[in-house]
């Protein structure tokens, strides 16, 4: 992971200092760096030790880096990392551009990899995660979506990547057709679980520990799974509250919609479908030999459901 961050810095080179400005902004500001933790892992757990790995692992960051870049406008944001967002210390304008910056240098960076697959794979990734923050952006306001068009959205704007970390693992392993797949599953369910969290702490992390705002969900009238199943199973009364919160935004109503997810068990609902998705990814790995590596894909589904961070 050393070697991943001294390639990240060096790779935001560029002598237009705007550039620089912003990438080092978010990139400083630290993060998980679970993505490219997880493209690590699994080339150990697939057998591939090539340096070629580190450039992947850096190219996966620079992808998810460009998406939050562009998804804090998008949500009107401004904590991240525990900092202020890139649009609100430079400007909207800036972080798309940049944000354009990081994913084209992305694909830079991955033509020095020299394979097909690899490129194939990561095209099919970042194409996919922007119908997926597009279809959320026809999903706000709207209180008819409900878990299936949920499912859909997360799968996309946030699985995939996942799925790619694993699946290039496989990729630059040469492992079967069967394996690769199976990494694949992995990526993907971890990917679904670590989302279904992420929008259970918007609810209920502390701003302190997850370094963005909570509330951000609802202010943008953004229909997540614990407002989709406590409107669903909530009183009519609950139920009205949490429509006209989605219909509106604002965070006028924070507390009592707080109050209605908690009254109807909402969040262990989430938490319980994140769960499964942790047992899928243990699942879909389970063929693959015994190795430090493997153990530790296995925590790591764990940690995406009981992280509070
Ligand atoms: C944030 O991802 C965006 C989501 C898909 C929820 P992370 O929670 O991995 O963000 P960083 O990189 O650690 O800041
Ligand atoms: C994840 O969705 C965004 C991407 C996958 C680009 P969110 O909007 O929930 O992510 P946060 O909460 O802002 O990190
Ligand atoms: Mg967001
Ligand atoms: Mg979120």
């Amino acid at each position: 992971m050393q070697r991943v961050d001294a390639l990240i810095r060096q790779r935001l080179d560029s002598d237009v200092v705007l550039i620089r400005q912003v990438a080092e902004h978010i990139v400083a500001g630290g993060g998980k760096r679970l993505r490219p933790a997880l493209h690590l892992i699994a080339a150990a757990a697939a057998g591939f030790r090539g340096d070629a790995r580190f450039e992947l692992a850096a190219v996966i960051e620079f992808i998810h880096t460009a998406t939050l870049l562009h998804d804090d406008v998008v949500d009107e944001s401004d904590l991240r990392r525990g900092r202020e967002t890139a649009n609100a210390a430079f400007g909207n304008a800036a972080s798309v551009l940049v944000g354009d910056f990081l994913y084209s240098r992305a694909f830079q960076m991955m033509v020095t990899v020299d394979n097909m697959r690899v490129m194939e794979v990561m095209a099919e990734a970042t194409n996919t995660i922007a119908e997926g923050e597009v279809l959320q952006l026809l999903n706000v306001n709207d209180p008819q979506v409900d878990e299936a068009r949920y499912l859909e959205v997360i799968h996309r704007k946030t699985a995939k990547l996942f799925e790619a970390a694993a699946r290039l693992a496989g990729v630059m392993a040469g492992v079967s057709a069967g394996v690769e797949a199976g990494l694949a599953g992995y990526g993907r369910h971890l990917g679904t679980a670590f989302q279904l969290i992420d929008d259970v702490l918007d609810y209920s992390g502390d701003a302190g520990t997850i370094g963005k705002n909570v509330g951000d969900d609802l202010a943008e009238g953004k229909p997540t799974l614990p407002l989709i199943y406590a409107m669903r199973t909530g009183t009519p009364a609950q139920a009205e509250l949490i429509r006209g919160a989605i219909v509106n935004g604002g965070r006028d109503e924070f507390a009592a919609i707080v109050a209605a997810i908690e009254a109807t068990g909402a969040l262990d609902y989430a938490r319980n479908a994140a769960r499964r998705e942790a047992d899928a990814a243990r699942m879909a790995i389970q063929g693959l030999p015994e190795s430090a590596a493997k153990a530790t894909l296995m925590e790591l589904a764990g940690y995406s459901v009981t992280r509070q961070n």
